[in-house]
């Protein structure tokens, strides 16, 4: 059978992650959660006083990058990634308000790119896994076999994250939520470098009103069908 390669972009808090897990416990692929690599960075910089009030030192980022050691692991069972930074879990941190609030001019900059996205494609290159971003259909996985675009209305998606941290016990407020979505989601889609966009070849699925299991059926004759062609 055919080790696929699936790339599933589009806005923040869509439920791209909890899917691609779902996806990839199921088919036995390996989950690559692309933007917990831009937070990784996003939370080293915020650490080392690389981002401040005057913004980002952007000498020192990209002198540091190459003292930026990021790795992750995948657990099927009980669908858990584990991010680490030089060796540290932050798999908490790198979710915090915080570090949302940077990410996006990060992920902005182009030699940050670079290095995640040749990351990206050494950990996926063997096929067999499912990546969630951005611009994973666009630029990183121009060829993958099967490309999904997520949106849904961002009234649902602030919720579902609100939800989300509440989980964890993080305090954030709905608004705060929504307004750092849509602040994500313009700098995410206008940026120049890789902007967020449908692939020409991109399937789109808005699950705003899709439970989990409904978005599955959906996807599970798309990818049977691959694996054997
Ligand atoms: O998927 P996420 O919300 O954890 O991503 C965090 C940020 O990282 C997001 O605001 C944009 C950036 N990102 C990106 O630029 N390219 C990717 N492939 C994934 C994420």
């Amino acid at each position: 059978m055919k080790k696929l390669i699936i790339a599933i972009d589009g806005y923040s808090s869509c439920g791209k992650s909890t899917f691609a897990k779902h996806i990839a416990a199921r088919y036995h692929y390996l989950y690559i959660d692309s933007g917990a690599m831009y937070r990784t960075v996003t939370l080293y910089a915020l650490q080392q006083g690389i981002i401040t009030e005057q913004g980002i030192d952007e000498e020192k980022l990209k002198s540091s990058l190459e003292h930026i050691d990021i790795s992750f692991t995948f657990d099927p069972a009980t669908l858990q990634s584990i991010h680490f930074l030089n060796g540290e879990n932050v798999e908490e941190k790198i979710r915090s308000i915080e570090v949302s609030q940077h990410v996006s001019p990060v992920s902005k900059l182009k030699f940050v790119r670079e290095k995640m996205v040749a990351l990206q494609r050494e950990a996926g290159k063997e096929g067999g896994i499912v990546m969630d971003g951005r611009d994973i259909g666009t630029v990183v996985f121009p060829e993958a076999d099967l490309k999904i675009f997520m949106t849904a209305s961002p009234e649902i998606r602030a919720r579902r994250r609100y939800l989300e941290l509440k989980e964890k016990g993080i305090e954030a407020s709905l608004e705060e939520i929504k307004k750092n979505l849509m602040e994500r989601d313009l700098i995410d889609s206008t940026r120049e470098e890789s902007p967020l966009r449908q692939a020409s070849d991109a399937i789109v699925l808005d699950n705003s009103h899709m439970t989990l299991e409904q978005q599955m059926e959906w996807i599970d004759p798309l990818i049977r069908k691959l694996m054997q062609s």
